[in-house]
This record gives structure tokens, C-alpha cells and sequence, in this order.
């Protein structure tokens, strides 16, 4: 399988680098974690634009049964107009298309903004990583959705 992925200009990454980072800080992925993530095969790119240019990105591997979500943000300014829901749906969307059942991943356990997002998604917990972040002070929550469970 090799998932589709949009086309990444120098523009786009230095623009998907900055957008990371203004989102994730500290556990930000640098350039050269996004040009490595932008070449494999069975890894896909969706990305979204308003008139202030990149508005928000998601990134999923999809590895067989089940399709991991490893990055998705929204731009500060254009969060709770619906874009996230927006990319999360064509995660999922592709994700199945591409053979996946399920789609996983890793949330901070004090982003709450995504916590609230992911439960409007009907994604549940299905472990912790105690004290995965900050050294040792934050859970990371291991959330999934499963659509084989609504067919
Ligand atoms: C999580 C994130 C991608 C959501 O993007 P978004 O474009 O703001 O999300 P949407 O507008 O599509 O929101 C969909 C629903 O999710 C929930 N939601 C989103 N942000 C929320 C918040 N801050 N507080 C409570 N609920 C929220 C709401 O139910 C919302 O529906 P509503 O606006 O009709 O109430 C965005 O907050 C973000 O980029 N956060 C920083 C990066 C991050 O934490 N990524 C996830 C890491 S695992």
C-alpha cells in the first residue's frame, strides 16, 4: 500500500515546520523530521489554506489494520471554525480506504482542547503511558476509533 500524499514545496514545509512548532512546542517535529515523514511511502499529508496561508495539516501512517495519527493542528487564529473536524474526517476517511480498521493515537493528557475534540469523535482510551511527558508530571492518554464497531 502506499498512501497519497500532497506535494510539499520548500514554501510548504518551512510553513508546516512553523505551524508545528507554534502547536506543539517543545515536542514540535524539526525540518528534518518532516522531510523524513514526507518521503515514506505509507504516510499521507492533508492540509488546509485560508487567505493567511497554511491553516492546518494533519499526518497519518498507515500500517496495515490500523492507521496511526501522528500530527494534526490548526492555526491559532482559524481553530473552532471546523477545519480540525474537517481533517480528522479525511484521516479517517483515507485511512479506510487504504485497508485500516482503526485509527490510533497519542494525546497529552492535559491537552484538553484535543481531548474535548477527540471525544466529539467518538475516539476512546485504550491505555496510558504514566508520565510519558514533561519528566515524568504528564500521562500520555492512548486514544482509537474504530469503525469497524459503527458498520
Ligand atoms: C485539536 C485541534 C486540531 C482542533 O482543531 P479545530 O479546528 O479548532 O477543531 P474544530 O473547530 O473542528 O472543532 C470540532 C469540535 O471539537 C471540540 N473542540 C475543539 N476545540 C475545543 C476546545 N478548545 N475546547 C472544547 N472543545 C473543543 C468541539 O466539540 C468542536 O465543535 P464546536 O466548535 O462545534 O463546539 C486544535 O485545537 C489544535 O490545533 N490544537 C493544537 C494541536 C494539538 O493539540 N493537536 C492534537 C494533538 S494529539
Amino acid at each position: 500500500m502506499s498512501a497519497r500524499r500532497e506535494a510539499v514545496d520548500d514554501f510548504e514545509l518551512d510553513a508546516l515546520v512553523a505551524l508545528d512548532r507554534e502547536s506543539f512546542g517543545n515536542d514540535a517535529w524539526n525540518a528534518w523530521t518532516w522531510r523524513e515523514a514526507l518521503t515514506s511511502e505509507h504516510r499521507l499529508l492533508r492540509t488546509e489554506h485560508d487567505a493567511g496561508g497554511l491553516a492546518g495539516y494533519v499526518v497519518v501512517a498507515i500500517l496495515g489494520d490500523v492507521a496511526e495519527l501522528e500530527r494534526i493542528a490548526v492555526r491559532t487564529d482559524a481553530r473552532r471554525r471546523g477545519l480540525g473536524r474537517k481533517l480528522l474526517r479525511n484521516a479517517v476517511d483515507e485511512s479506510r480506504e487504504n485497508g485500516a480498521d482503526a485509527l490510533i493515537l497519542e494525546v497529552r493528557d492535559d491537552n484538553l482542547a484535543a481531548r474535548a475534540f477527540y471525544r466529539e469523535h467518538e475516539f476512546y482510551e485504550v491505555s496510558r503511558r504514566p508520565g510519558y511527558y514533561d519528566r515524568g508530571a504528564v500521562d500520555a492518554v492512548i486514544l482509537q476509533l474504530s469503525w469497524a464497531r459503527h458498520d
